[in-house]
């Protein structure tokens, strides 16, 4: 089974505009099919690091002295490139999310496909996983995830049942979550009910917004003026924040004028409208229905 299908792999190399000697991060390597695209159109004297979080994404890292793993969560981007000397660079590619690896392997309980332990870390060195969460989050702070990471109508009711039905016997297991929310799944949504259902636990287990917030807002100090800023997203939340950061500089309001009225932001938005995959490549590739591009380029100080 393949590792990861990359997704819109030419809109991002050509949104990276790739300078031969320039060097470029892919914050989220996962099979390393962007990675292997960027060091194509690298020459001899550029570079490429990569991050990962998860450990299984290392078998994948190409045997090329230009390139440099770095197995860590890219919230330390900023840290790790000062590390290697590497800043600044001329472009940073990522790609959100988990990969099909992380969803296609049972154990990993990503997936409403299997029957696993409630895991659901990208990073299994992390104390927090889906179990513990639903093991020891408040009803309030439940709901809280149901509703903003999963956008569920029924949050509330659905964090009351799994609160009491906790109190019995804890739930371990896909599956057992599975068999607890399919009362609350309407008619011909169950499959996309259920995976909002995961999808806001993983958010939460992987702490995903923070991480991604805390990388974007360390981009505009690594990237030179005119290096790029490419962003895959593939849901709304994530996208916000993508496209009010390359529109402002932040993720919230209004942008930030001088005294003389200018705006004050650190990136020029490059794609006015997202790009996304076109059919042939949703046929070709169904998991990639969701992706939605946006690129940045670092304005002059
Ligand atoms: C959608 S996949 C990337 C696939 C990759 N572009 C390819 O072509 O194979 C996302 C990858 O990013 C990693 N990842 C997600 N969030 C991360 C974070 N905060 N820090 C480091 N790695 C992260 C995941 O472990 C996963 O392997």
């Amino acid at each position: 089974m393949i590792y990861h299908d990359p997704v819109l792999l030419n809109a991002c190399i050509e949104g990276l505009r790739i300078n031969p000697s320039g060097t470029y991060v892919d914050v989220t390597f996962g099979g390393g099919g962007h990675s292997r695209e960027i060091l194509k159109h690298l020459g001899p004297d550029g570079k490429l690091f990569a991050f990962d979080q998860d450990n299984d994404a290392a078998a994948n890292a190409p045997d090329d002295e230009r390139f440099t793993l770095i197995p860590h969560n890219f919230k330390f981007i900023k840290n790790y490139l000062k590390l290697y000397r590497a800043i600044p660079v001329d472009g940073i590619l990522a790609d959100l999310g988990v990969s099909s690896h992380q969803f296609d392997e049972a154990g990993r309980g990503f997936s409403i496909r299997f029957d696993a332990n409630l895991d659901m870390r990208m990073n299994v060195l992390q104390g927090m996983t889906a179990q513990k969460l639903l093991e020891t989050y408040s009803e309030e702070e439940l709901r809280r995830i149901f509703k903003e990471y999963g956008e569920l109508s029924e949050a509330g009711k659905l964090a009351k049942h799994l609160i009491n039905v906790r109190s019995d016997r804890p739930i371990k297991t896909t599956q057992q979550l599975m068999d607890l929310i399919r009362p609350f799944m309407r008619r011909g949504q169950e499959h996309t009910f259920a995976a909002q259902v995961f999808q806001s636990i993983r958010i939460e287990v992987n702490d995903e917004l923070e991480s991604l917030k805390q990388m974007l807002l360390q981009t505009s100090e690594v990237l030179r003026p005119g290096g790029r800023l490419v962003v895959m997203s593939y849901h709304s939340l994530e996208d916000r924040l993508v496209k009010n950061f390359i529109r402002s500089g932040k993720f919230e309001g209004e942008v930030e004028k001088d005294l003389f009225g200018h705006s004050k932001v650190p990136f020029k938005a490059i794609t006015r409208k997202p790009v996304r995959p076109d059919a042939e490549e949703i046929n070709r590739n169904n998991r990639s229905r969701s992706a939605i591009l946006r690129i940045g380029e670092k304005n002059e100080e």
